[in-house]
Parts: structure tokens; C-alpha cells; sequence
């Protein structure tokens, strides 16, 4: 790793307590007061929960099924990201700066934990789809694009990049924290929760619960399209959803979708590490309604 490849990644910071990379810290006080409106559709996820693959499937259904209107601009400009902030070197906009001028009805991708979301969100009474998934195949894609993301904070090795995880240490902190979070106040808000392994078991099901919850009237037909179309595979070769027109992600390290499956940390987690993830599920989730799937049939 040489110096200047070192110096472009981010460094940690924390909001209340909650790690994230230093760069999305900035301005705070200007993400918390963002303003909000009544049509905002918020997408909320850990990273690596399937955050591209709830967008393409929304922007769709927003577009009762135009695929070729899905191919406007990649998912990183039509989803604006909410707590979005690099260095000036990257000449990009802050995620604010590009939803303050976005026509309505904006759809904004954020990884905020539930508490730290912007207050606008329940005042305007916004509808809300979060997406969880199983934290042994988070931790195996997140060290992935970390590797390869040139904004990350590099994860060095994977002993110690498990460990941090475990610790609530890494970008959007303790993922049993934040499933959590979401979980419990589901019903306080129009919040649509979400799993990544029942939409890999079953989309057509999932698609037509978003359906219903955006209160959208789509046939059999263009839902067939939307299914088709955000395939892993469909999805894996759309220059639009691949992640291949962003130069910080060095896609010949990982791919962006790398491998899309239900049960991958069987290849990269040992015994030990595997049980230390079960001991803090049943820590956190005895006696608790939320619950992961980690294989499939
Ligand atoms: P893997 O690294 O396990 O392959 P996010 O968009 O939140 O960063 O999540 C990325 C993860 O979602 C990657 O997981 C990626 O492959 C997976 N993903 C993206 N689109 C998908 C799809 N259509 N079907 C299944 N998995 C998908």
C-alpha cells in the first residue's frame, strides 16, 4: 500500500457514538436540519445489506417498470446519498447539496442508525424502506468493499476486520445495534423493514409487498420485468447498477456485486469467528421478535 493510495481513504470519526468516516462527519449540523418533504421516500440499510438492489427495485416501481427511464444516471446519483460527504480532490457534491436541488419525489439512500436520522423524516411523516441482512454475509461483503473502495478506510486483515465488527467499530457502528434500532420503531412510522435473504428466497413476493406499501398499482406483467431485471445477474452486467462508472472503486480488486448469495460466510468465517457472531445474536435477540435466516434452502 503505498502513501498516497494510503492518504485518499478516509479516517474514523463518530457522531454520538457511532463510528463513520471522518468526511460524512463534516457538517453535521447541516445533514440533522436537512430539509425534508412529504413525498421523500427514504432508503435506510447497514452497508452491504443490498442497499443498490432496493433502489433499482423502487426506482422501477416508481417507473411502473421503464427500464430504459432506470437508465437515466447510475444508482449513486439517482439515489442521493443523505450523509455524503469526500474531499474536495474527488469533485463531488455533498449528498444535501444534490437533494436541495433535486425535483421531487426524491428516493435518498442513507445508513444513518434510526436514531440518527433526521428529525424532517417523522415531522413530514416520509415513507421509510429499510433493508436488513444477516451480519456473517454483511461482514464478508463489507471487508470485500473495503479493499476495493478507495474512500474506505482500508480494512487490513480479516482476523482483525471480524473483530471490529464485532465491536461496533466499523462505518454506521454495531449492526445488531442498528437492526435493532430499526426494528423496534417500525411501527412508530411508515417504515417498510425489509430482509435480503426473503427477497434472494423470494422477489417477486418482496417486490409486491413494496408494491403495496408505495401504493402503487402494477400488473403481473411489468412486475415480472421488475423481477427479471434486478436479478443478480441482470443487475451484475448494468453499467447503471454495477458501480462500474465510479473510478474510487477498483472493481478488478472485488467486484461491486460480488457474489450476491445467502450463506458465503460459510467460505470465509472459522468456527470460532462464526460463534462469536451467534453468541452476540443470542445476546441481543433472546426473547426478541427479529430474527436472521443464514442459509437457504
Ligand atoms: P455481496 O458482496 O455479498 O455480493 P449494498 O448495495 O448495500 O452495498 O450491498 C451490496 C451487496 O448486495 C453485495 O453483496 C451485492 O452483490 C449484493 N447485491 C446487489 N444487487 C443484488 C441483487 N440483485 N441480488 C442479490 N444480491 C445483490
Amino acid at each position: 500500500m503505498d502513501d498516497v493510495h494510503e492518504k485518499s481513504r478516509g479516517k474514523m470519526s463518530s457522531v454520538e457514538g457511532v463510528p463513520m468516516v471522518e468526511y460524512f462527519v463534516a457538517n453535521w449540523e447541516e445533514k440533522q436540519n436537512f430539509e425534508t418533504r412529504p413525498d421523500d421516500l427514504l432508503l435506510a440499510t447497514y452497508p452491504k445489506a443490498g442497499t443498490t438492489w432496493i433502489q433499482e427495485i423502487t426506482d422501477l416501481v416508481y417507473s411502473n417498470g421503464d427500464v430504459n427511464f432506470c437508465q437515466r444516471a447510475p444508482s449513486y446519483i439517482r439515489f442521493p446519498f443523505l450523509e455524503f460527504t469526500v474531499p474536495p480532490s474527488f469533485n463531488r457534491q455533498s449528498g444535501v447539496d444534490i437533494l436541495n436541488k433535486m425535483e421531487s419525489p426524491r428516493m435518498i439512500k442513507t445508513h444513518l442508525p434510526y436514531q440518527l436520522v433526521p428529525k424532517g423524516f417523522w415531522e413530514k411523516d416520509c415513507k421509510v424502506i429499510y433493508v436488513a441482512r444477516n451480519a456473517k454475509d454483511i461482514v464478508v461483503s463489507y471487508y470485500y468493499f473495503g479493499l476495493m473502495d478507495e474512500t474506505e478506510p482500508h480494512p487490513g486483515t480479516w482476523e482483525t476486520y471480524v473483530e471490529r465488527f464485532l465491536a461496533g467499530k466499523l462505518g454506521w457502528g454495531s449492526w445488531w445495534d442498528h437492526v435493532k434500532g430499526w426494528w423496534e420503531n417500525k411501527d412508530k412510522h411508515p417504515i417498510l423493514y425489509l430482509f435480503y435473504e426473503d427477497m434472494k428466497e423470494n422477489l417477486q413476493r418482496e417486490v409486491q409487498k413494496i408494491i403495496k406499501f408505495l401504493e402503487k398499482d402494477i400488473s403481473d406483467e411489468v412486475i415480472d420485468k421488475i423481477v427479471h431485471h434486478t436479478s443478480f445477474d441482470s443487475m451484475k452486467t448494468n453499467k447503471m447498477t454495477n458501480y462500474s462508472t465510479l473510478p474510487s472503486m477498483n472493481q478488478s480488486i472485488s467486484p461491486f456485486l460480488r457474489k450476491g448469495e445467502v450463506g458465503d460466510w460459510k467460505n470465509h468465517l472459522t468456527v470460532a469467528q462464526s460463534e462469536a457472531f451467534d453468541a452476540l445474536y443470542d445476546k441481543h435477540f433472546t426473547g426478541r421478535s427479529l430474527k436472521f435466516k443464514h442459509t437457504l434452502p
